[in-house]
């Protein structure tokens, strides 16, 4: 499935929005991140950084793990919003991977403009997942 363009912007408003809340004192690299699930609902998620750095997590872990929290499973697209529209780092690339390798991922800057849209198995090339484990 590809997406529409009214879900695009849309997701990418909600993961701009969200952005304000990233708590990014020490790298100052805010990001924002929205989920749309195949029921429809959008999660949102933000950076949550620690003055331990190592416990801190990012935008699209914490988008992720909310809606996976309330019960959801498939996903369709995440968008990503950065001040320079950067990609999913690789744990978060393995974290969406588990969930599905053909969701979207779309990456904004700040002034809501897509940079890129590519999906998770395009990103994650040669995954270790769920079938080496459960097969
Ligand atoms: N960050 C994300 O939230 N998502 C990514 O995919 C890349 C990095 C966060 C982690 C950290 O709080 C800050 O950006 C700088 O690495």
């Amino acid at each position: 499935m590809r997406l529409d363009d009214t879900t695009r912007q849309q997701l990418v408003a909600t993961a701009l929005e969200a952005r304000q809340w990233a708590y990014a004192p020490y790298s100052g690299y805010a990001v924002g991140a929205a989920l749309l699930t195949a029921s429809g609902k959008i999660y949102d998620g933000v950076n949550v950084e620690n003055a331990a750095y190592p416990d801190g997590i990012c935008a699209e872990r914490v988008a992720v793990f909310k809606a996976v929290s309330e019960g959801e499973r498939e996903f369709i697209a995440i968008a990503v919003v950065s001040q320079d529209g950067g990609f999913p780092c690789g744990s978060c690339r393995q974290v969406l991977s588990e969930f599905g390798l053909d969701t979207w991922v779309i990456v904004a800057n700040t002034h809501g403009e897509i940079l890129q849209e590519a999906r998770v198995g395009d990103l994650l090339p040669r995954p270790f997942g769920p079938k080496n484990l459960l097969d």
